[in-house]
């Protein structure tokens, strides 16, 4: 495995593995730990399919069940498709542009999850020529960038996150869907059970800090996106089909940046694979 690191402490493009259900024990034991190390991993040229990015997930841990198909159908399915052509090749329709238009706005996959993600592992096969990047921050330097009063004032909040919140300002909920989606509760800050290294776990789902009213939860929220996504922090992931990248949903954030849907082709597959964090649902307990 050839590693190349990509920023200061955040991002790698790694060479000389294959991503497939074949993987030795130990080289899924380095990949785990460049995961904590890098948090974002570009695979270049990978020789995928649907059953090997499966059986790779399923290395990794549980796949996460796709959480739109099952909550608003009950079926378990363990592919979430990015961009917009249809399983049937097809190109989709333009409702479908707005549902993902929601992945434009900074977010962690699944926070809005009692267990949220773990990684995420997404692979290119086709690319719009223009437009279609992904953006990538870094959670971690974005806590360590904080000050230590900063640091303090944060560390033992709670923050609620709600997918219904996030998304039905974008379009409607399913109700079906709306209902397997409670608000649920996470620290604002997660430390990494290996590394100790902490981060901040914001992003787009999370609504409203516990113990806070709505106006200084806004406000602390709002400022620590604006503070952790500055520019000269993002890592832009240009696609190349045969691309996969991994990225460690605990402690980055990550959005795509549009294209025109009517004019390109844009297909990537994604799996996740579940979390060993649980949060609390305040409802249900
Ligand atoms: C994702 C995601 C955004 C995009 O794959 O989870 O949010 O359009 N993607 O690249
Ligand atoms: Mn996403």
């Amino acid at each position: 495995m050839d590693i190349t690191p990509l920023s200061p402490g955040f991002g790698a493009r790694i060479t000389g593995m294959r991503l497939d259900g074949a993987l030795s024990s130990d080289a899924l034991n380095e990949l785990r730990s460049i995961i904590d190390t890098y948090s974002l991993l570009h695979f270049p040229n990978q020789d995928m399919t649907d059953d090997r990015q499966l059986a790779f997930t399923q290395l990794l841990g549980s796949p996460e069940a796709e959480h739109v198909t099952f909550g608003t159908t009950g079926q378990v399915t363990y592919f979430g498709t990015v961009g917009n052509i249809k399983d049937d090749g097809t190109v989709a329709d333009a409702t479908n542009a707005r549902y993902q238009s929601g992945n434009q706005l900074w977010h962690s996959d699944s926070s809005f999850r009692e267990t949220p993600s773990y990684v995420s592992i997404l692979h290119a096969y086709e690319v719009p020529e223009e437009g279609g990047d992904t953006e990538f921050v870094s959670m971690r330097t974005a806590y360590e960038r904080l000050s230590q009063k900063e640091k303090e004032e944060v560390d033992p909040l709670f923050v609620l996150h709600d997918y219904v919140f996030s998304r039905s300002p974008i379009a409607p909920v399913n109700p079906n869907h709306a209902a397997s989606l409670p608000p649920v509760m996470h620290p604002l800050v997660r430390i990494n059970p290996n590394t100790r290294a902490k981060n901040l776990y914001i992003g787009s789902h999370a609504r409203s800090i516990v113990g806070f009213t709505g106006i200084e939860s806004r406000a602390l929220l709002d400022r620590l996106l604006v503070l952790t996504t500055k520019a000269e922090f993002i890592l832009t992931h240009r696609w190349t089909p045969g691309d996969t990248v991994i990225w460690d949903n605990r402690c980055t954030l990550h959005r795509g940046t549009g294209y025109d849907a009517a004019r390109w082709r844009r297909r990537l597959r994604q799996t996740r694979v579940v979390g060993n964090e649980k949060g609390v649902i305040p409802q249900a307990r």
